[in-house]
């Protein structure tokens, strides 16, 4: 067991806290917003995530899991894990890395005990890592500095975190390394591969991942804007260029493009760092994977409007979806809220509903209005469109959906649902990337 602080509770933190207690050790999240700390302390995500609940109560009723926003508690920790955002900064593409030095000052003046490791887990700009050490040598020489990014999705982030696909240590001792295995351990002896890397290319394992990730969505997605041009259909495009190995089938679904906190702002940030440290031209291709990614989304708009006779104005739209992404409630850069405001923006008379997304897509997008159900949302609209592929959507029934619109027209903008049986409803299906037939 060992004795562990988790600095930033948001998403990340809080996830990684309550994995940590899962995996025995004694954790305790230090974060500054209060009303977060309560809700923690009483077991409660304040996002949505799939068994984060249970795995908070059975953490906190161990008792070897707290929240505090004191951070003398942190005094005599053994690992003290930095978990704070890095979001864009306002108006550029590079991150904001101010909080990141805000919770390795406040570790380096609160944890006491000598020799405690301080394990970066946000993502951050390459060569943050080492100035942090330099940082820490200066003003903490009694601690040591590791790199340990977090490859966790959204919606599946408990999972990711107790049984990872792999482990990356950036590490500068092998006091360093033998410390994480430690706290690893049980992941890794069930199989789970550890990559023992430098501080640089452990901060980039993270970027290259996600950027790797998003050129594989934009790659499809141009794939869907030629089999628009030329008559193909990017679904069995993706089958059929899928099932080469080399390849692979996931992350190959055409449709509305990424969103979310992670994918657009760290591929920016990542070409911006790629530039100051003299790599300019390396990333330029992610400039194309960032326009194709937002070319999708005007593209759904622009057929919304086709649809619907040429203009939006005066005409209802149902949107089915508010989230980034299913089994999320995060809104950041959603796609779907981009393409309803779009609509909105336009003259529509746009209604959203999503299972878990409509709190916060209210508090941001108050202008649009919401439904909690699909079948509210679709009342007397001209056009139905599924922007995040939930499964309560992708399981709706065509027929009674179709017994409370005004017309059976719907646009897939994930390419989930099942066109025989939309077709077979006497609905008008379209979709990104596939003939309209
Ligand atoms: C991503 C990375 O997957 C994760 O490893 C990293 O730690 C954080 O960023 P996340 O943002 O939670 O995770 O979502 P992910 O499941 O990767 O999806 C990102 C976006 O891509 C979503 O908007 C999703 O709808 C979209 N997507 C995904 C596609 O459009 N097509 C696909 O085939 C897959």
């Amino acid at each position: 067991m060992t004795s562990i602080a988790v600095v930033g509770c948001g998403y990340l933190g809080a996830v990684h806290a309550a994995c940590m207690a899962e995996l025995g050790h004694e954790v305790v999240g230090l974060e500054v917003d209060l009303e977060r700390v309560a809700s923690l302390n009483d077991g409660r995500a304040p996002f949505h995530e799939p068994g984060l609940d249970d795995l908070l109560a059975r953490g906190l009723a161990s008792g070897r899991l707290s929240f505090t926003a004191d951070p003398a508690a942190i005094a005599e920790v053994e690992v003290a894990f930095i978990c704070v955002g890095t979001p864009q900064r306002r108006g550029e593409l590079a991150a904001d890395v101010s909080h990141v030095d805000a919770a390795t000052a406040t570790v380096a003046a609160h944890v006491t005990r000598a020799g405690a490791l301080v394990v970066g887990k946000s993502t951050v700009p390459v060569g943050t890592a080492p100035r942090l050490a330099e940082e820490l040598a200066r003003t903490a020489p009694h601690l040591e500095l590791a790199w340990n990014p977090e490859f966790l999705r959204e919606g599946h982030a408990v999972d990711d975190t107790l049984e990872p696909d792999r482990l990356v240590l950036g590490v500068t001792s092998e006091r360093a390394e033998a410390v994480l295995r430690e706290v690893y351990a049980t992941p890794i002896a069930g199989g789970t591969p550890v990559v023992v890397t430098d501080f640089a290319t452990a901060e980039l394992a993270k970027v290259a991942a996600n950027s790797f990730l998003a050129t594989k969505i934009s790659f499809i997605n141009a794939m869907a804007e030629l089999c628009e041009a030329a008559g193909g259909d990017v679904v069995l495009l993706a089958d059929a260029i899928g099932h080469d190995k080399r390849i692979g089938r996931s992350f190959l679904n055409a449709g509305l493009g990424f969103g979310g906190g992670c994918l657009p702002k760290d591929i920016r940030a990542f070409m911006a760092r790629a530039g100051e440290v003299g790599a300019d031209q390396a990333l330029t291709f992610l400039r194309e994977v960032d326009a194709i990614n937002m070319r999708r989304r005007s593209r759904m708009v622009d057929l919304a409007i086709a649809g619907l006779g040429g203009s939006a104005i005066g005409r209802r739209v149902g949107v089915l979806g508010a989230a980034f992404k299913p089994h999320s409630d995060d809104i950041r850069d959603s796609p779907a809220l981009n393409v309803a405001a779009q609509l909105q923006l336009q003259g529509a008379d746009v209604v959203i509903t999503d299972p878990e997304a409509l709190d916060n897509a209210r508090r941001l997008w108050p202008g649009l209005s919401y439904a909690s159900t699909a079948q509210e949302a679709c009342e007397g609209v001209d056009i139905v469109l599924l922007l995040t592929e939930w499964p309560e959507y992708v399981g709706l029934d065509p027929d009674e959906l179709g017994t409370v619109v005004r017309r059976r027209h719907v646009l897939d903008g994930r390419n989930a649902l099942d066109v025989r049986r939309w077709q077979a409803a006497g609905w008008d299906y379209r979709a990104l990337g596939r003939p309209h037939v």
